[in-house]
């Protein structure tokens, strides 16, 4: 993706400092001392675009991560989900809110994921949409047997049988269930399947296009180049190893 363009710091090494949310409490030893002591004429910290990855466009589009950024499991997750709620006739709606709901695992963070996830997107979907994404990540916990949804067995295999899930997720929950988005949510968790539990067909980013364009306010700057509340985030993982 236009490569012909040049890329930064040309002429030195580009070390690339790990971000500490994703190494501490880790084997990994911290590198940053070592590093520091490296720097000199020919070694500097990386700042833009890394030919490791593949380039951004310059105005990235939401599936534009899909594509050049995001993970296979999640990408196919995410993807898999949204094809099974089009498929049933679903809303847009609730479509948009399964090809969102695990965003933040894409490339950015694992931990309250539906959190970061509804945060990221907010300023670019209807309100319920982002509702849906935070909350379908503690109603995951918690069985609703009027609609035929129990806990996961995935869960089971992750975090053990005997896992509790701490006071916010509940809180978070029981709040949920008595919203009047609450079955937004929990269809998400209902299309929520797992890989491994599904035999998905490969799905394109490019099926969601059209869907995308009448459910998801791209910027004309590009995500990451606009000035809304998340526009950092999209910047974060379109340089993920930037020094600062
Ligand atoms: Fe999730
Ligand atoms: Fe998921």
């Amino acid at each position: 993706m236009q490569n012909d363009r040049p890329w930064p710091q040309s002429g030195c090494e580009r070390m690339i400092l790990p971000s500490p949310i994703g190494r501490i409490g880790t084997n990994t030893p911290d590198p940053e001392g070592e590093l520091v002591a490296k720097m000199d004429d020919t070694h500097v910290f990386m700042m833009g675009d890394n030919p490791a990855l593949p380039r951004m466009p310059e105005k990235p589009t939401l599936l534009d991560f899909y594509r050049y950024r995001f993970g296979d499991i999640t990408v196919r997750h995410l993807l898999g989900a949204a094809k099974r709620a089009f498929d049933d006739g679903r809303s847009e709606t609730l479509v948009m809110a399964c090809l969102l709901h695990d965003i933040s695992n894409g490339c950015l963070l694992r931990p309250d994921h539906g959190y970061w996830g509804a945060q990221l997107v907010a300023p670019y979907v209807d309100a319920e949409v982002a509702w849906a994404v935070k909350y379908h990540q503690s109603l995951r916990y918690f069985a609703d047997p009027d609609v035929g949804y129990q806990y996961p067995k995935s869960y089971d295999r992750f975090f053990g049988p005997d896992y509790q899930v701490p006071a916010y997720i509940r809180r978070d929950a029981e709040y949920a269930k008595g919203h009047k988005w609450y079955m937004t949510a929990r269809l998400v968790t209902m299309y929520d399947i797992y890989f491994f539990d599904d035999v998905a067909q490969e799905v394109s980013p490019d099926f969601f296009e059209d869907l995308v364009a009448r459910n998801f306010r791209q910027p004309p700057e590009g995500l990451g180049h606009d000035d809304s509340a998340s526009s950092h985030m999209w910047r974060t993982m379109i340089w993920p190893n930037n020094f600062l």
